[in-house]
């Protein structure tokens, strides 16, 4: 993209004022730097660059955060979908404190345990039996472990993200070698891809796993489709609900398509901010997973159960699934209206669906796109709004209407003022 000299000049000097304003999320990053590698968790990465953009937060209470400048932001990330609540609900704090309090790791089991798992499992279409576990990697990783047990058979097939574990990353060289010819993948919108897959591998797979947001748009006859094509090969079909599940109308998106998945999994809509995940199914399925070796010493831990508990009165108390799709289908129709208004090459979506938004540009010419997207978030965030560029957005039960509008009206301020930087 051809800038002029004024434009790349007023460029330069934005970031220079930009640099003032997180001048200690910078400082506390030349000291992790010493001494974590790369400096930060990959969550953690930039949001655009180490400079321009805030790094370290130091607080959060509801749908605002709080920066290591003392700038406060609306949060639209919600530590990656972790609060669907929003920060520091009180009822459920409260509820994993009191645990804390009575010792919430014991020895052996607690009744806790069994009051989870009969909680969620009639949540969730299909569950029987559940098995309960600290993260989405972790619960993805048993389902496949589940599947392999009860069919007798080792790969696997996936469309989507399912964590960091080796198998989520067949091709990396840092894994175990041959991986990638265990762990296949598919175009989740092209059913055509697994059909092709399934061709040449198809008695030997396990499972197909799949995240529903990989289906855009969201449409149900295509998730249909891909369980026919796997159950017509005998592998069982997981659902990977980590972010969607018990976040979306009614509950899933399972329950939304009218699909029954063999296996599904969940976790970040479940505990508030409390680690949590969940593996559940078909009862004759799950009882594959009787002895098998998955356990942790963490997992018996209560308090996030206990915050999972009380999360789930709250959100049956609040129609907080309601209240989150309601106010996406807002913020996505808001942006939608400005970027026409603008003339912006841009599109606002839910990916899959409203609770979980995102925004980006759609200028033909990428280099044009990135820089729209640098100067864009940028300008947002200097402004007290907190959206990724890269990761797709959360609303939580405690954004309101008037945190969307503002949030519009932020987003208008800095689009403007992106388009008169490169205007200059
Ligand atoms: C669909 C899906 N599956 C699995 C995971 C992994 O979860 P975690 O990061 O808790 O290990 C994620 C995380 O973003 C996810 O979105």
């Amino acid at each position: 993209m051809n800038l002029s000299a004024a434009a790349q000049a007023a460029i330069l000097e934005r970031e220079s004022e930009l640099a003032q304003r997180y001048a200690r999320s910078r400082a506390l990053l030349d000291r992790a730097r010493r001494v974590i590698p790369g400096g930060f968790h990959l969550s953690g990465r930039p949001l655009v660059d180490d400079h321009t953009t805030p790094l370290y937060f130091e607080g959060g209470k509801g749908a605002l955060v709080r920066d290591a400048d003392g700038h406060e932001y609306v949060d639209f990330l919600m530590a990656f979908g972790a609060y669907l609540l929003g920060y520091a609900r009180p009822e459920v704090n409260a509820a994993a404190s009191e645990q804390a309090g009575r010792g919430s790791l014991l020895s052996l089991n607690h009744s806790f345990h069994v009051q989870l798992v009969e909680a969620l499992l009639p949540r969730l279409p299909g569950a029987e039996m559940g098995a309960f576990f600290k993260t989405g990697s972790e619960a993805t990783t048993a389902a496949l472990r589940i599947a392999r047990a009860y069919t007798g058979r080792r790969l696997v097939v996936r469309a989507g993200y399912h964590g960091w574990h080796d198998w989520c990353l067949p091709l990396e060289s840092y894994v175990p070698r041959g991986l990638d010819a265990q762990v296949l993948e598919f175009q989740a919108n092209d059913p055509g891809t697994l059909q092709r897959v399934l061709a040449d591998h198809g008695k030997d797979v396990a499972a197909v796993i799949l995240a529903p947001e990989m289906v855009l748009p969201f449409e149900p006859a295509v998730f249909h489709e891909l369980v026919r094509l796997t159950h017509l090969h005998g592998a069982l079909f997981v659902m990977d609900e980590v972010k969607t599940g018990l976040r979306i109308e009614p509950g899933s998106a399972c329950e939304r398509i009218g699909l029954v998945p063999d296996v599904i999994t969940v976790s970040k809509a479940l505990a508030n901010g409390w680690p949590l995940a969940f593996t559940a199914g078909k009862r004759h399925v799950m009882q594959a997973a009787a002895g098998m070796h998955y356990s942790a010493t963490y997992h018996g831990d209560t308090a996030a159960m206990a915050a999972c508990l009380a999360t789930l009165d709250v959100v049956a108390a609040e129609g907080t699934r309601g209240h989150v799709e309601r106010l996406g289908q807002r913020l996505i129709d808001g942006l939608n209206e400005l970027v026409r208004e603008l003339d912006v090459p841009a599109q606002a979506y839910g990916e899959p669906l409203s609770a979980m938004p995102f925004f980006r540009f759609t200028y033909p010419e990428p280099a044009q796109g990135a820089l729209m997207t640098r100067l864009f978030y940028r300008e947002v965030l200097a402004r007290g709004v907190l959206l990724h560029p890269r990761h797709l957005w959360f609303i939580c039960g405690a954004h309101t209407s008037q945190h969307i509008e503002e949030t519009l009206a932020t987003c208008r301020e800095a689009l403007l003022a992106s388009l008169q930087l490169v205007r200059a």
